[in-house]
């Protein structure tokens, strides 16, 4: 994260694990983003979706659950939606209709000094909602899956509590930070490039690695190998480790409605219980990732909708939106970080 966050927003995330950014969203653009998401049914929920063709991961969610899916898969399915039924009441992904605004006004607030390197993927938004009934979230971390494809070490989420998340109504998160324990991501990049650029059908004209192209079967092909599964032991030994012996390390912060935190969901976090039974915990969350040298396309889709397509220049302070994937092709090699 050295070369992603500028001097002081880095000492900020390595001792403390989230990084203040400043910017608090004027109660305006807080209320116009759950505006939007109160029209959504209640129920909608898209975390389900990531354990499509992701069943070996769930393993590391719990032994029991992992071998439930891997053995019955459709009743797995099942049983992975009525857990996630009961964690968010909403979980919308990939809407983009609040994204643009919300990004503008943290770009014109400050939002690019934070940063060393020149530009960031804005990938997608999303909407979690959930009532005092869900039940807390363990300490985990996300673990990077191929719906995504393209995930680092060193991605950063936008988080930005709708609603005030406090010591009374509960819903923090907190995190371990990086001088504790970091689990290393980027090291699947890499694996990901040397076992697809072998295949001709999987690679463009340029030499990239094109997720778009590449088929199921030959996702489930590289799952089996044995890179994947010495990186996939490392996160499951590293998860009881933090549960274990580093459970008096993590750091919580302020949290009112429409402070914009910074925060990397590749380190371990954990969110407290919901307590409020008046209302309900609602955040906005943008995923973003820095661009590493890695000849690796990035995703068109997220279960049918278009993601990757916006970059944010720290440089000029901009922010381009396309219709399409941002093109890591015509990025110029020093603009970015070796992998
Ligand atoms: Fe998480």
């Amino acid at each position: 994260m050295f070369n992603v966050l500028h001097d002081e927003s880095f000492r900020d995330y390595a001792a403390r694990g989230l990084v203040e950014t400043g910017i608090t969203l004027p109660p305006e653009m807080v209320a116009a983003t759950r505006a939007h998401y109160a029209d959504k049914a209640l129920g909608h929920n898209d975390f389900p979706k990531f354990f499509v063709d992701n069943e070996h991961q769930a393993y590391l969610e719990g032994a029991a659950l992992g071998l439930f899916l891997n053995l019955f898969r459709r009743s797995g399915r099942k049983l992975v939606k009525r857990f996630y039924d009961k964690v968010y009441s909403k979980a919308v992904y990939c809407e983009q209709v609040r994204m643009e605004e919300t990004l503008a006004h943290l770009m014109g607030n400050g939002f690019p000094r934070l940063f060393r390197t020149r530009y960031m993927v804005a990938a997608y938004d999303m909407y979690l909602r959930n009532d005092f009934r869900a039940p807390p979230a363990g300490v985990h971390i996300d673990l990077p899956n191929f719906h995504h494809f393209y995930e680092t070490e060193n991605d950063l989420s936008v988080y930005i509590p709708l609603v005030d998340l406090d010591e009374e109504n509960g819903g923090r998160i907190s995190v371990l930070p990086e001088s504790k324990l970091k689990a290393p991501g980027n090291v699947l990049l890499g694996m990901l490039f040397d076992h697809f650029s072998k295949d001709p059908d999987c690679v463009d004209a340029a030499g990239y690695v094109d997720p778009n192209r590449i088929s199921m079967e030959k996702i489930k092909a590289f799952v089996k190998t044995a890179p994947h599964q010495d990186i996939m032991r490392v996160y499951g030994s590293l998860n009881a480790l933090a549960r274990k012996h580093y459970a008096g390390a993590f750091k919580t912060t302020r949290e009112p409605a429409g402070r914009a935190l910074l925060f990397n969901n590749k380190n371990f976090h954990a969110a407290e219980q919901w307590r409020n039974e008046r209302m309900d915990r609602e955040v906005y969350v943008i995923r973003m990732f820095p661009l590493y040298d890695v000849k690796i396309r990035l995703k068109r889709r997220l279960h049918g909708v278009a993601i990757n397509n916006f970059l944010l220049d720290m440089q000029t302070g901009r922010v381009h939106r396309f219709d399409e994937e941002v093109d890591v092709t015509r990025i110029p090699a020093e603009e970015k970080l070796p992998l």
